[in-house]
């Protein structure tokens, strides 16, 4: 979906505007296709809507919008959105990227399906079951988008591009609201516990985090945790290629998940502390 709306929408030289560190396929569908990605820097770990929009120029055809961020499991607000669309050139299409939104409990979050692109708004709402649904290797997702960007989409992509199984396994996880309320209420739980799990290993999480994934400032140590954690069997996210050198992302696991973590962080910190 994401992949299709680049290439239906880019021509060389054209730009994207996207938050930095974020979801490096923005820019990196970008320089597929020749066109320049401006990257503007987060404010408090947050997407700064407002700086964004002054990152806007003639040339900018498309602005990514991650809510929550990947890496840094933030959200922006309703009002912020708000404010952001009542003020976005209209050359611009938005994508506003909603890959975690099932996780989200707060009711500051906005739907932007319901809310921007029922409201006529120039928006890609993208959604996957990669994430709540745990069915990332089946490649299934949605976007909702106006009919001209949905019909140049569809021009690009791949015929025949979703599997029976695919489909016959998203439409069995839609609409259970029971489990995704178990799922988003065991994630949260989950959530808390890592936090406390990191910062008690001098991991500071980055807040307030509201997907199933913690980012951490390591203080420039984070290649020597992320390599140190695989040799004790843990695999985290190293997050040079995001755009945060400095900093790790954990995901949300299961308690015994997060007890082996907690013991292999214990031992590196020894060890580390020991040379
Ligand atoms: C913000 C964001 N968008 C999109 C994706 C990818 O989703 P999909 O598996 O549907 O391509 C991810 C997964 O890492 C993500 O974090």
């Amino acid at each position: 979906m994401r992949t299709g709306c680049a290439q239906a929408v880019l021509e060389p030289g054209d730009e994207v505007v996207c938050g930095w560190p974020s979801f490096p396929s923005y820019v990196i569908y970008a320089a597929k296709l020749g066109a320049v990605a401006v990257k503007v820097p987060l404010r408090g770990y947050r997407y700064d809507l407002r700086a964004l929009l002054d990152a806007v120029t003639p040339r900018t055809k498309l602005v990514y919008l991650c809510v929550p961020n990947n890496p840094t499991g933030t959200m922006n607000t309703r009002a912020e959105l708000d404010a952001y669309f009542a003020d976005v050139p209209a050359h611009v299409l938005t994508v506003v990227d909603q890959a975690y939104f099932e996780y989200i409990d707060d009711p500051d979050y906005p739907d932007a399906i319901a809310e921007h692109f029922a409201a006529g708004r120039r928006v890609l709402v993208a959604r996957t079951f990669s994430k709540i649904y745990g069915l990332a290797g089946l490649r299934v997702g949605y976007g909702v988008a106006p009919a001209d960007v949905v019909t140049a989409i569809g021009k690009v992509r791949r015929a025949f591009d979703l599997t029976t199984q695919a489909q016959t396994a998203a439409l069995a996880s839609i609409g259970d609201a029971r489990e995704l309320e178990r799922r988003r209420s065991q994630n949260r739980t989950g959530r808390e516990e890592l936090e406390r799990i990191l910062r008690n290993h001098g991991l500071e999480p980055v807040g307030p985090a509201v997907a199933n994934f913690i980012f951490a400032d390591a203080r420039g140590d984070a290649q020597r945790i992320f390599d140190a954690l695989l040799r004790e069997g843990v695999i985290v996210r190293p997050l040079a290629g995001f755009g945060a050198p400095e900093a790790i992302r954990v995901t949300v696991g299961t308690p015994e998940e997060h007890a082996f973590l907690d013991a292999a962080l214990g031992r590196i910190t020894a060890a580390a502390g020991a040379s």
